[in-house]
């Protein structure tokens, strides 16, 4: 209802702007006064922009240069830990530290307990998109790296965007937690096919408003991948995974300038060690604490 009363507002505007750019344009072919067209010509642009970029921003509800509230994510190298780290933060929110009390008066002595909402997930995701891209670091597909990179932004704009999707739940009060994010792309892409494109695909997608990264040395990284069974993936390797590291070392500070809270982590130390870590630090953000 509201959406379709603006934008019949918005048809009207737009054609009485026409109607203004056309006679405009008609005194200017008379050569009666050139100012009054540059003039209607910038206020005409200037509008159009507005009313995009309104348009987008009410689309999405979160967007570009925003921080996404109750959402944050764990980052790392290949074998730092993220997912185990994912998995014993989800153990800790099933756990009765996370249950707060509610409805505890006088008249209710007894306390009753509710848990506080989560949801755990990762990139990729397990969508269709997210189940292709795996496929694809297990070279059972081939895909050229640029293929690779807008794979993983379309999986996230999905992740985010999609039914029950991020945003919706961080905006119904849920704390969202994803094991990888945009920070993966910028490094992991942003090496593999240069900056420019990864920080386009991604330059509309919220912050996090917690950032955990998990930092290892790249042999203690290889180490650790070695032991694993699985199938060796396509960045698995020292020299890249040095690559890794130093990028998102690199990387950091800017999540920080842009108003994200950083905790950086090392990812030497022992797996509880480091929950109790994350664990202190997510019990700061004010979802864990209404
Ligand atoms: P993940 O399953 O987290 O790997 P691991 O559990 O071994 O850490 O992620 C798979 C790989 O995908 C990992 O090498 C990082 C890479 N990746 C990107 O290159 N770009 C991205 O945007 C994401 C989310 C992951």
């Amino acid at each position: 209802m509201i959406i379709s009363k603006s934008f019949s507002k918005l048809t009207e505007f737009w054609k009485k702007l026409n109607f203004l750019d056309s006679t405009t344009h008609y005194l200017y072919r008379q050569k009666r006064d050139i100012s009054i067209y540059i003039v209607a010509a910038i206020y005409k642009h200037l509008i159009t922009k507005y009313t995009l970029q309104k348009y987008t921003s009410n689309f999405r509800s979160c967007g570009a240069g925003m921080i996404l509230k109750n959402f944050a994510v764990i980052e790392g190298c290949d074998g730092s830990g993220t997912t185990t780290q994912a998995k014993l933060l989800e153990n800790k929110l099933k756990s009765k530290e996370n249950q707060k009390t509610a409805g505890f008066s006088a008249a209710e002595p007894k306390a009753k307990y509710s848990l506080i909402p989560y949801f755990v997930t990762c990139e990729p995701t397990q969508g269709p998109v997210g189940t292709l891209i795996r496929r694809i670091l297990k070279r059972e597909i081939p895909a050229e790296k640029e293929t690779l990179a807008r794979l993983f932004s379309a999986d996230r704009a999905e992740h985010l965007y999609g039914p029950e999707g991020i945003v919706t739940r961080c905006n119904q009060g849920e704390l969202v937690v994803s094991d990888r994010y945009t920070p993966s792309s910028l490094v992991y892409q942003g090496l593999e096919c240069g900056r420019e494109l990864p920080e386009l695909l991604n330059s509309a997608f919220p912050y996090p408003e917690l950032l955990v990264y998990i930092d290892l040395d790249s042999e203690a990284a290889i180490g650790r991948i070695g032991k694993r069974k699985e199938q060796r993936e396509i960045y698995d390797h020292l020299e890249f995974q040095s690559r890794v590291r130093s990028a998102y070392l690199e990387l950091l500070p800017f999540y920080e300038e842009a108003g994200v809270r950083v905790l950086c982590l090392d990812g030497t130390k022992e797996p509880s060690e480091l929950a109790l870590e994350i664990w202190n630090e997510v019990g700061k953000m004010p979802i864990m604490n209404k």
